[in-house]
């Protein structure tokens, strides 16, 4: 049968739903590009606000109304709304064949196929939460693939949804994510992101991640960075991102890490939530807003250009116009190169649900717009610092603007425009000189060679008896 996986969310469930693709594709099924289509279509859901669930929602009604003209096609959910509202999803939508809940992931070819052979009735299949058997196939992933470290998350700040929904943390071990990303490398992808939650968290719980300690005189003893220096080994992978980070993982053996593993991109996505320490308390951030900014100028202390993006929650039960200040003072500090500003949702069962939701929805979109425009000030300013120098950029295709034009991402991840060099092609990284710049691009000119298969060199001792590890 052919199959569609429509995505909500973040850049987890991107990567659930290519796991998801490739287990069907290994059951005999066929990914279509076009929802219309798609015999089976599946939607991957995210509970993190409100109208992130209504849209899904809205979503599974639509398409189990086409059953009408096409009975035998089968729709199913996935991901965090799945595992959120177990069974109740049928009361909402009571025409869709099935429901999998986010650690539940692999039993997905097995229930589509039990529907096909025409097994009765609706199924809301769900493991326990703590399970870690989820599976980890990729499609043909071109350059860049994501690559999930850590599942779940065990912060429980006191707005978010995603502990209920995506269950305790589980770190992998780092053999299992070297071996994968190798393979990876050998179908022809040169940059990974290592996914987490919480990703900085990586093998902090005691859970062994590796055969054994570090030897002495390594230069990296926390898990993370160790596993960045592990993957950085694989052949063929000229880029490492991750995210997202937390500042208690924002150490200084992380800010070396940055410093000194060249596929190491200097870009890091550390949202900060508020900039109001009560604020920072009551959402239970476990950091102060002085100890947020200590950990962005350690970073920069160690790589001056480090990017850094954020998240930022307007309208939190409780937050006044000075606490919104405060917020808005600590982004001018730490000049993000950019933010997601999100307005508050209550999320049933979260602490922050039963607190007063007092500020008013206007208000809300008030701060939302004043905090937007903060940023756009701060990107073209942070933007036009790159006039004039160059950047390495790992060359992408045709712009979609103009396809006579190239474009690529910096290791900072900001997208540069550049006329392409004759032979240049996808994957190769080329240097470029920024000569004008706006909030959103920079467009510049190819400068020296292209560089394609470049030899790493990291400088890290072999570790143990593995020799990526
Ligand atoms: N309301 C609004 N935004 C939220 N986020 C998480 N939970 C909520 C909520 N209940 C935001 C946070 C998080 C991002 C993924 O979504 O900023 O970093
Ligand atoms: Fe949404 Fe959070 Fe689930 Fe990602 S983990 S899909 S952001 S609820």
């Amino acid at each position: 049968m052919t199959f569609y996986i429509h995505t909500y969310g973040c850049q987890m469930n991107v990567r659930d739903s290519e796991a998801v693709a490739a287990a069907l594709v290994e059951a005999g099924h066929e990914a279509v590009a076009d929802e219309a289509s798609a015999d089976i279509v599946v939607v991957n859901t995210c509970s993190v606000r409100a109208k992130a669930e209504e849209k899904a929602l809205g979503k599974l009604g639509l398409l189990c109304a086409s059953k009408r003209e096409r009975p035998r096609r089968i729709i199913g959910v996935m991901g965090c709304m799945a595992q959120r509202m177990g069974e109740k999803v049928f009361e909402k939508v009571p025409t869709l064949d099935f429901s999998v809940g986010c650690r539940a992931a692999r039993l997905i070819p097995g229930v589509v196929a039990d529907i096909a052979a025409g097994g009765e009735g609706q199924r809301f299949v769900t493991t326990d939460i703590s399970d870690h058997d989820v599976p980890h196939g990729h499609l043909d992933a071109g350059l860049s693939a994501f690559v999930t470290v850590l599942l779940g998350c065990n912060r429980r700040c006191s707005y978010c949804i995603v502990p209920d929904a995506r269950g305790p943390e589980y770190s992998r071990p780092a053999k299992e994510i070297v071996d994968e990303v190798a393979c990876l490398a050998k179908r022809g992808v040169r940059e990974v992101t290592l996914l987490g939650q919480s990703v900085l968290n990586y093998g902090r719980l005691g859970q062994p991640v590796f055969d054994a300690p570090a030897p002495d005189g390594s230069p990296y003893t926390e898990p993370f960075p160790r596993l960045l220096a592990a993957v950085a080994r694989v052949e063929g992978i000229e880029r490492i991102r991750f995210t997202s980070g937390h500042p208690s993982g924002c150490t200084e053996e992380l800010a070396r890490a940055f410093r000194d593993i060249p596929q190491v991109c200097p870009h890091l996505h550390l949202p900060v939530q508020s900039g109001s320490n009560r604020i920072l308390k009551s959402m239970r951030r476990g950091y102060t807003a002085e100890q947020y900014l200590a950990a962005v100028e350690r970073l920069r202390s160690f790589v001056p250009d480090i990017a850094i993006t954020t998240d930022i929650i307007v309208g939190y039960p409780g937050e006044t116009e000075e606490d919104f200040e405060a917020t808005r003072a600590l982004m001018r500090s730490a000049r993000f190169d950019n933010s997601f500003i999100f307005k508050f949702s209550p999320r049933p069962g979260t602490p922050a649900a039963q607190m007063d939701d007092d500020v008013p929805s206007a208000e809300k979109e008030r701060r939302n717009q004043v905090l937007l425009a903060e940023q756009d000030d701060i990107g073209v300013a942070n933007n036009a610092l790159w006039i004039g120098r160059e950047v390495e950029v790992l060359a992408e295709g045709p712009s979609h603007r103009n396809a006579a034009r190239w474009s690529g991402r910096s290791g900072q991840n900001k997208i540069v425009v550049f006329d392409p060099p004759p032979g240049i092609e996808r994957g190769d990284i080329i240097r470029v000189e920024i000569g004008r710049a706006n909030p959103q691009t920079l467009f510049g000119e190819p400068r020296g060679a292209i560089g394609r298969n470049r030899l790493l060199h990291v400088p890290v001792p072999l570790v143990g008896s593995h020799s990526l590890l």
